[in-house]
């Protein structure tokens, strides 16, 4: 059985991420989505209720599971017995940053493999910080977030529940 792992903060998930999460997904046997657990970020949304909105934003498609974690990303590789981390690349600017945490995952578990993968054109340039900062200043952002992501954004930022 070929497993791979999404790792991220996810803060929140994006269209962007459930593109990524729909491609991997077809490529492996298994695919789990695993939530970063960094206290240091000071994250809009609680892992918990990451973990939460990726299981809804996911329930369709199958072969995917949400864990989070802490810790190295390469002790969850080998918790779970895989092989392959999955990292979505949007623009050349990204690369730099992937590329020195590809090859320091490398050298920590030479026996994993990082694949990039590219999103749909269309969210070449969602970010979840960008999202955020729109919707906190009442922009528009459904065309960039599933709908019970905008459900939750729009109550924490405009309403602060
Ligand atoms: O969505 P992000 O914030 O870009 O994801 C970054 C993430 C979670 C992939 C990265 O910070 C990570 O793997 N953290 C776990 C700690 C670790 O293993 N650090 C060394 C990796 S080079």
């Amino acid at each position: 059985m070929k497993r791979a792992v999404y790792p991220g903060s996810f803060d929140p998930p994006t269209n962007g991420h459930l593109d990524i999460i729909r491609r991997s997904s077809r490529l492996f046997d298994g695919l789990i989505v695993a939530v970063l657990e960094n206290e240091g970020k000071a994250p809009l949304f609680s892992v918990a209720e990451r973990v939460e909105l990726l299981r809804t934003v996911t329930a369709d498609i199958p072969g995917v599971e949400i864990q989070s974690f802490s810790g190295l990303l390469v002790n969850f590789l080998s918790r779970t017995d895989s092989s392959v981390v999955i990292r979505g690349i949007r623009a050349i600017s990204d690369y730099e940053y992937e590329l020195q945490m590809a090859l320091m995952n490398r050298e920590l578990a030479p026996e994993a493999e990082t694949i990039f993968m590219l999103p749909a054109v269309e969210y070449t340039f969602v970010s979840s910080r960008l999202v955020k900062e729109v919707c906190r200043l009442g922009g528009d952002v459904s065309n960039l977030v599933p709908p019970s992501v905008l459900e939750r954004l729009r109550a924490r930022l405009q309403t602060g529940s």
